[in-house]
């Protein structure tokens, strides 16, 4: 059976982004057709700057959410990283495999460290690290998919990248994984600045819709997203991008491929900021509505988590031990 493996960092509250990007093919086709684990990545959420209290606040609402939107624990493994020991153990094989050349060309690791340095503050060693880990999340479960959205691609590129040499180096120890992405959605902008990825660590509020932003919050925020000076309705990611993004957004919550399609129908700019805002309101609502029940059981919350991280360890422990014993190490008696 296929294995699906992927995660999301609780850094900031999950955003229409990761929904559309990843979360929604989780629950709508990856859990359905795959022995898949999904994790609530914590220890990449401590790569940078971070309040202890807010990661574990995030991370309780991270799994919520994802429950909320549909994960089911009767069909899927979903976990803590930190819970599961082999993520740590396993990454630091493979900072034994990656070269350091290879970590400082990562797109993301550039533009997060030129942003905090811009700022004058310091950067984690774990920043630089971070796809190792994330290399380490993959390739501990066999994983043969990784849904993901665009940003993340290059580090499955690595992860793939790894695991051939790891294997080529010390007899075949990895499956190889390869990336898979949805047919629109895979970057979602930020309605202030389309130009830029919308993610849940940035600071524009404004241009960032949240899964749990009430409803006439998301129609503000889309109402009031940039485009630009023209008339007419088409679709053109690289001239027109805030419109580009409207139109992938409509086309992604009503499930088309085709943005440029969807266009057609359009005549106005209101018109279809109209209909994006109630597009995405309806999406959320039934996962709004499950979150409010949820939050009131973090009992069933921790106890699906538990039984999660059991399930990932006893996957991910032999696996670990094996590449142990491939590169070398003595086994324990
Ligand atoms: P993270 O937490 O930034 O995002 C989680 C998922 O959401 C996707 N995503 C988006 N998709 C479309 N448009 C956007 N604006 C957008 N923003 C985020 C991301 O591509 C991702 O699929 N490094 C990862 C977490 C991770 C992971 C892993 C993923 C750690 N280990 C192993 C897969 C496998 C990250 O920071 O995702």
């Amino acid at each position: 059976m296929t294995r699906i493996f992927s995660g999301v960092k609780p850094t900031g509250h999950l955003t229409l982004g990761n929904y559309l990007g990843a979360v929604r093919r989780w629950v709508q086709e990856d859990q359905q057709r795959a022995d898949a684990l999904f994790s609530i990545v914590d220890l990449h959420a401590l790569t940078v700057e971070h309040d202890p209290a807010r990661v574990r606040r995030l991370s309780r609402q991270a799994a919520t959410l994802l429950l909320a939107a549909g994960l089911d624990p009767a069909r899927c493994t979903l976990f803590v990283q930190s819970h599961v020991d082999e993520h740590a153990r396993l990454s630091y094989l493979l900072e034994c495999t990656a070269t350091d050349g290879e970590m400082r060309r990562m797109v993301q690791y550039k533009e997060k460290a030129g942003r905090e340095r811009d700022r004058g503050g310091s950067v984690r060693l774990s920043l630089l690290t971070y796809p190792v880990l994330m290399a380490a999340d993959i390739l501990a479960y066999e994983t043969d998919e990784v849904p993901v959205g665009d940003d993340q691609v290059q580090h499955v590129e690595l992860t793939r990248d790894l695991a051939v040499r790891f294997n080529q180096r010390y007899g075949h120890t990895f499956t190889v994984p390869k990336a898979t992405h949805p047919a629109v959605g895979a970057r979602v902008m930020n309605l202030q600045e389309p130009t830029s990825k919308m993610g849940k660590s940035d600071d524009s509020g404004p241009g960032i819709v949240y899964l749990l932003d009430e409803p006439d919050v998301v129609r503000r925020k889309v109402m009031r997203a940039v485009t630009d000076s023209g008339r007419d309705v088409v679709y053109d990611r690289d001239e027109r991008p805030g419109l580009a993004n409207l139109l992938e957004v409509l086309a992604a919550c009503g499930g088309a491929a085709d943005p440029a399609e969807v266009a057609k129908g359009y005549a106005s700019y209101g018109a279809l900021k109209r209909d994006v805002a109630e597009a995405v309101v309806e999406l959320l609502r039934p996962l709004r509505e499950r979150h409010a029940e949820l939050v009131a059981d973090p009992a069933y919350v921790d106890g699906v988590l538990r039984d999660g991280a059991d399930r990932a360890r006893a996957i991910a422990r032999p696996v670990v031990d094996r590449a142990y014993r491939a590169m070398g190490l003595l086994p324990a008696g």
